[in-house]
């Protein structure tokens, strides 16, 4: 029997049956008055259900039609990208583009911008371009686009995928970050300067598993953005799941986590490869996820039918290649109907902020720790403020009791665990009177009772 949103609203007791069959996880209570597409669904709790866009197929009317009725946010899945925009330097292409943020603003729908900045899918012209000849060139295309879109864009993806896969957490090697660290919060301020009505999202690929090393690095980079005042308002996460990337257990973690450092989150190209039960569970999930997450404003599919995805041998979305709906349709449609849920993990994650403070140490300093603790492990970040005169290198002590560090950064540290000692690196033991830096670490355990104290050396 095929499960359908319908028959979940007329037969509850069928659906309680069938529900039961194929995971204790699927929702099975009727809703009342429940929305019947997944835009107004998403909208019953401030949220938006998007798609991502080709312009070449708005000549589809199945395509169309679907888009029309189901999805409130469109996204450009190519029109948009930098090869698109600027095919010879200085000459500004938008007739795809405008294509389809002219058809999805006629029928009332609000547009993603992807993406202003990216290593990929640059034009001939700038793949070999380096230095500050190619820093300029990225500014003005970025100040260029958003200009020209200024008004018609809900959230824009500035900056796409700078960085890399792997453990170590760091940036992405490419002619972009080979023009300087900076090129992220350049690119920042000069779209928000450009257009200031439009969100400003960093957005990349992997970064779903809070575990994982890249999740980790781009986490620090939005925390040190929001530390320094870089221009930025929602992080991106593209949620591309399949068996060998699978949706993590601690993804609403992740999620909750990222929006605890003041940013908005959105999953913003989220396709699942699979069919049937499990593909409609993980599909509730990622939605679930989304819905226990306050600052999570929505979701956008990669594509509407299988056979329009870029993974159409994985037959990802919510719909199959003759525009019906899939039972992934109708698990989505529920979940955005019940508002909500328990969230998609099976262990409780709490994410909590502790400040602990000690008094200056002999130089007149003083450490504070802003924790970040889930099930598993936590981040630690640590402000060092000097007293009444400046510093010119500091030693934070701490107590890692039941925890131990598994990666730090903007500090040398002693040891993993028991009493650690950090000290400063070349670039923030100078820290004037009054005045303050930030390290920070990861670990496993549990990271309370740090209780960091601050010496001058
Ligand atoms: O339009 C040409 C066609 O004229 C030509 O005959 C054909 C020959 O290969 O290529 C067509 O262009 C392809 C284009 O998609 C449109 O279908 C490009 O080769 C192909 O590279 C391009 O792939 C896109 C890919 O980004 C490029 O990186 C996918 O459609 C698009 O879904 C995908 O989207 C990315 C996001 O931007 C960023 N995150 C990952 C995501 C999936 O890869």
């Amino acid at each position: 029997m095929k499960l359908t949103s319908k028959s979940v609203a007329l037969f509850p007791i069928i659906a309680t049956v069938v529900t039961a069959a194929i995971g204790a996880t699927l929702i099975a209570a009727p809703v009342a008055n429940a929305a019947t597409t997944l835009g107004a669904a998403a909208q019953q709790s401030g949220r938006y259900f998007g798609t991502a866009v080709a312009a070449n197929k708005l000549g589809d009317s199945t395509y169309v039609g679907i888009l029309n009725r189901e999805f409130d946010m469109v996204t450009a899945e190519n029109e948009m990208k930098m090869d698109a925009t600027e095919p010879n330097q200085g000459q500004f292409s938008y007739g795809n583009a405008d294509r389809i943020v002219n058809q999805a603003r006629n029928q009332g729908k609000r547009v993603r911008g992807h993406a202003l900045a990216w290593h990929s899918q640059q034009p001939g012209w700038m793949q070999n371009m380096s230095g500050t000849a190619l820093r300029n060139a990225m500014l003005n295309h970025v100040t260029q686009v958003a200009t020209y879109y200024r008004g018609k864009i809900y959230a824009w993806d500035v900056v796409n995928e700078a960085f890399a896969d792997g453990s170590g957490g760091g940036r992405r090697d490419s002619n972009l970050q080979r023009t300087g660290n900076d090129w992220i919060e350049a690119a920042f301020r000069a779209a928000r300067a450009a257009d200031s009505g439009a969100k400003l999202c960093y957005n990349d690929y992997n970064t779903d598993d809070w575990s994982h090393a890249k999740t980790q690095g781009v986490y620090r980079m939005v925390q040190d953005f929001k530390s320094r005042g870089v221009p930025i308002d929602c992080v991106g996460f593209q949620s591309h799941f399949n068996s060998n990337s699978p949706v993590p257990s601690n993804y609403q973690t992740t999620l909750q986590n990222f929006a605890n450092l003041g940013v908005d989150v959105q999953i913003t190209e989220l396709d699942i490869e699979g069919s049937g039960s499990s593909q409609a569970q993980n599909y509730q999930r990622v939605t679930q996820a989304c819905l226990a997450v306050a600052r999570c404003t929505g979701i956008t599919v990669w594509g509407i039918r299988d056979t329009d995805s870029w993974r159409a041998s994985g037959t990802p979305l919510l719909f199959d290649g003759s525009g019906n709906k899939k039972a992934a349709y109708n698990s989505t449609l529920d979940a955005l109907n019940a508002g909500g849920g328990p969230g998609p993990t099976t262990t409780t994650t709490t994410t909590t902020t502790t400040t602990t403070s000690n008094g200056p140490g002999p130089g007149g300093c003083t450490a504070t720790v802003s924790l970040n603790q889930w099930n598993e492990g936590f981040v630690a970040t640590i402000k060092v403020t000097a007293g009444s005169s400046a510093l010119s290198g500091w030693t934070v002590t701490t107590t890692l009791s039941n925890a131990t560090v598994t990666g730090s950064w903007s500090a040398n540290r002693s040891g993993t665990s028991g009493t650690v000692n950090w000290t400063n690196v070349d670039y923030n033991g100078n820290v004037p009177a009054g005045g303050s830096t930030e390290f920070g670490f990861q670990g496993s355990g549990n990271g309370s009772g740090l209780n960091p104290s601050c010496a001058a050396r």
